[in-house]
């Protein structure tokens, strides 16, 4: 045999850690009921976005949003939701003591007033939440932020790069010792105040902003699919978010930001945030990994980082991603609506082993 440079065989199987879904929107009723086994096929735990209308605000709200979840479950499912409150000026520290005491309750989620979807009753001004910050500080409850100021005088484009300076800093210096997560971070400047900050900070990165760069949204037209928050950016932002997720800090972990909408309230004069990929979650993310020759590093991504900063198990059993192809329907079906996923009637690389 000429000897020559030699090319590893291509990786078709992957065996991993099951994964968990750090930042996922499960909605109710029939869109929930319509989401829900694509996340339970592939995640153990999913910590579950409280931005319902009216918010989950209270313990007692989260404890029976959970119920509803779990009742929504295909037969024989074995998933955890992980549930979080919604942070409003009006919350006062007691409700903190309740989360702490029910194990069900895992964090708080920070909404700035009207930055997305079901956020009119976020938070204004931060400073009259410091007493609920210092209550979670105390009984280390993490702070879960959607992390982009809502001034209108700032480019839509740099509401992350601003809230980092105008926002995160002042938070991370007022309370030292609370564990936060800069959830969905899509730029650079994000990437490298996260990688700067003590182990109290980690952030989640999804598998559209890893994918995708702004070019998407308007790739021959309007791409309504393609519009989430904090939006895509320039392709040197997504090459950033790539080498975090790849690069093997235990900083970075999974959370796809998974939002669906009923196709009507996308494609509208004034479209609703967010991109569906539940039903190919972990799939994508491979494809990711697989372009950066990364693939070893996908189970620490996906399956490690984030139960180790919440201080929780690891997953016991495995999944295996086999090297496929396959088509993701056009749309799918939720009571009398329908929403289109990522990827509509294309392909996906990886496919999820029964
Ligand atoms: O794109 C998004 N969709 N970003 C968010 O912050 C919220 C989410 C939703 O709930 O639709
Ligand atoms: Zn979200």
């Amino acid at each position: 045999m000429a000897d020559g440079p030699r090319h590893p065989a291509p990786v078709t199987h992957i065996s991993l850690v099951r994964p968990d879904d750090w930042h996922v929107h499960l909605r109710d009723g029939a869109m929930l009921a319509a989401v829900v086994p694509d996340t339970a096929r592939r995640f153990a735990r999913a910590i579950v976005m409280p931005n319902l209308d009216p918010p989950v605000r209270t313990v007692a709200e989260a404890l029976a949003y959970r119920a509803r979840i779990l009742s929504a479950l295909p037969a024989g499912a074995s998933f955890q939701p992980l549930m979080t409150l919604f942070l409003t000026e009006a919350m006062r520290p007691h409700e903190i003591a309740r989360a702490h005491a029910a194990k069900a309750v895992l964090a708080v989620k920070y909404y700035p007033a009207g930055a997305t979807t079901h956020a009119a009753q976020g938070v204004r001004d931060l400073t009259r939440c410091y007493p609920v910050l210092a209550a979670m500080e105390r009984l280390d409850v993490p702070l879960l932020l959607h992390g982009e100021v809502t001034d209108p005088a700032v480019d839509a484009f740099d509401r992350e790069a601003v809230f980092l300076e105008r926002h995160l800093l002042p938070l991370t210096r007022a309370f030292p010792g609370l564990r936060m997560v800069l959830e969905h971070i899509t730029t650079r400047a994000a990437v490298e105040f996260v990688s700067a900050s003590p182990d109290t900070l980690a952030a989640t990165i999804t598998a559209h902003h890893l994918l995708l760069d702004r070019n998407a949204m308007f790739t021959g037209g309007l791409r309504p699919h393609h519009y989430c928050l904090p939006l895509l950016k320039r392709a040197h932002h997504r090459a950033a978010l790539v080498a975090a997720a790849t690069g093997g800090s235990r900083k970075f972990f999974l959370g796809t930001d998974s939002a669906p909408h009923p196709r009507h309230a996308k494609e509208s004069s004034c479209g609703c945030a967010g991109i569906y990929t539940a039903h190919a979650a972990l799939e994508l993310y491979a494809e990711v990994f697989e372009g950066a020759h990364a693939l070893d590093r996908l189970e620490g991504f996906a399956s490690c980082n984030g139960p180790d900063f919440y201080r929780l198990p690891r997953n016991q059993d495995r999944v295996t991603l086999i090297k496929e192809p396959w088509q993701v329907p056009s749309t799918k079906a939720a009571g009398a609506d329908v929403f289109v996923p990522l990827r509509a009637g294309e392909v996906v690389a990886w496919r999820l082993a029964d």
